[in-house]
């Protein structure tokens, strides 16, 4: 099967699918009988190209390389919005991954209201509508029969959400409890090495994990996100960002606390988590000591890592890359593959 694919966002991980498509394609081509066809790209500020008999990427990539735009690249259009894209390019599946306010999920939800008109599916990485709308997407791409993940919106392409849904189905997941943010469990990492918040805030802002404004990440509204994203479509219960509980992050951790909890036997992490209790669902993203025999524990560095609470198995530990070029355009990989295996489940 082909499925033809327009890309809304071609930054840090559309580049990155493009890289899997240029070097893999063939060997996915091979293993999963599906060619993934790129017949669109358009970027807020490289530009957008499209041709409906499909764009090499190795020769889009290296134009990209050599100019640091699409303008000028031969095809036979150039220069469409999102939007026009979204509804105009001769394509099956959205690829979105641009970028998104995830207090009010624009401009990334109009590109899903859009792409939903348009009959089109949707892959995306971008927690915004998700966070925002997450039962009203599904709603939406339901009553457009087409299909919708987000694999990429949390832990990227460690496998979460397709584990939670697919995997675990047949359990009830009452809650979970993880670390759903690198950069913080990076920091109390690093300060477990006997540096300050300050050096090690310093650290993860030039390693490029902290942001130069680093508060979405310390204070905990990242992580809070993802508790959003899990919650809906995992725990199947519509909170809201503003229903997280959020204090001070890991701003008001010390080194006295970091140490105080080693000599404990123990270790502070920022878990994020909810639980459904009695038909009511408590969430929170707090820092909190950990006993090290807790799995979470020994997740180091810029790791992450979510346990599931289930009735029939206990509790289920998934620990793995949080962001990452090759590991987020995994995650919009396996979403394609799993929306070629729900389109060939169909026809049959
Ligand atoms: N990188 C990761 O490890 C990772 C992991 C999980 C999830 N994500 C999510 O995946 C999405 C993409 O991440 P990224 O790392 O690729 O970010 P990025 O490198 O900043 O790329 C995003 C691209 O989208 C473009 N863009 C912004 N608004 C747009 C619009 N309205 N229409 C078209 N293009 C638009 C940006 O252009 P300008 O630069 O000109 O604004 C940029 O080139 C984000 O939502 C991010 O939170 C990323």
């Amino acid at each position: 099967m082909r499925l033809r694919l327009a890309f809304v966002g071609f930054g840090v991980v559309g580049q990155g699918v493009a890289e899997v498509l240029r070097d893999k394609g063939r060997q996915l081509a091979e293993r999963y009988g599906i060619e993934l066809a790129i017949t669109a790209i358009t970027d807020a500020k490289k530009g957008a190209v499209a041709d409906p008999k499909g764009l090499d990427p190795a020769k889009v990539l290296a134009w990209l390389e050599a100019h640091g735009t699409l303008a000028g690249y031969p095809a036979p259009v150039s220069g469409w919005d999102s939007l026009t894209t979204i509804r105009k390019a001769e394509a099956d599946v959205v690829v979105e991954a641009s970028w998104t306010d995830v207090k009010t999920g624009g401009p990334a939800l109009e590109h899903f209201r859009t792409c939903f008109a348009a009959g089109k599916h949707l892959v995306t990485t971008n927690k915004g509508p998700m966070v925002v709308a997450p039962l009203e997407m599904i709603e939406l791409a339901l009553q457009a029969g087409v299909e919708l993940r987000w694999e990429g919106t949390v832990m990227s392409g460690t496998p979460v959400i397709s584990t939670a849904r697919r995997g675990l189905a047949g359990c009830t997941i009452s809650g979970f409890s993880g670390i759903l943010n690198g950069t913080t469990n990076f920091m109390l990492t690093e300060m477990e090495g006997g540096r300050s918040y300050d050096d090690v805030l310093k650290q993860a802002q030039a390693l490029g994990y902290a942001e130069a404004d680093p508060s979405g990440d310390v204070l905990g509204w990242d992580a809070a996100g993802k508790v959003v994203i899990l919650a809906n479509t995992v725990l199947h219960v519509p909170l809201k960002l503003a229903d997280v509980k959020i204090t001070t992050g890991i701003t008001r951790i010390t080194l006295d606390d970091v140490r105080s909890a080693a000599a404990a036997g123990e270790r502070w992490k920022l878990v994020a988590e909810a639980r459904v209790d009695g038909g009511k669902v408590k969430a929170q993203v707090l820092p909190q000591r950990l006993p090290l025999a807790n799995p979470l524990a020994g997740v180091m560095g810029p790791t992450n890592a979510v346990t599931f609470h289930t009735d029939l198995v206990g509790p289920v530990t998934i620990v793995g890359a949080g962001a990452g070029r090759s590991q987020t355009a995994f995650a919009v990989i396996s979403d394609l593959l799993d929306i070629h295996r729900t389109l060939v489940e169909r026809q049959a």
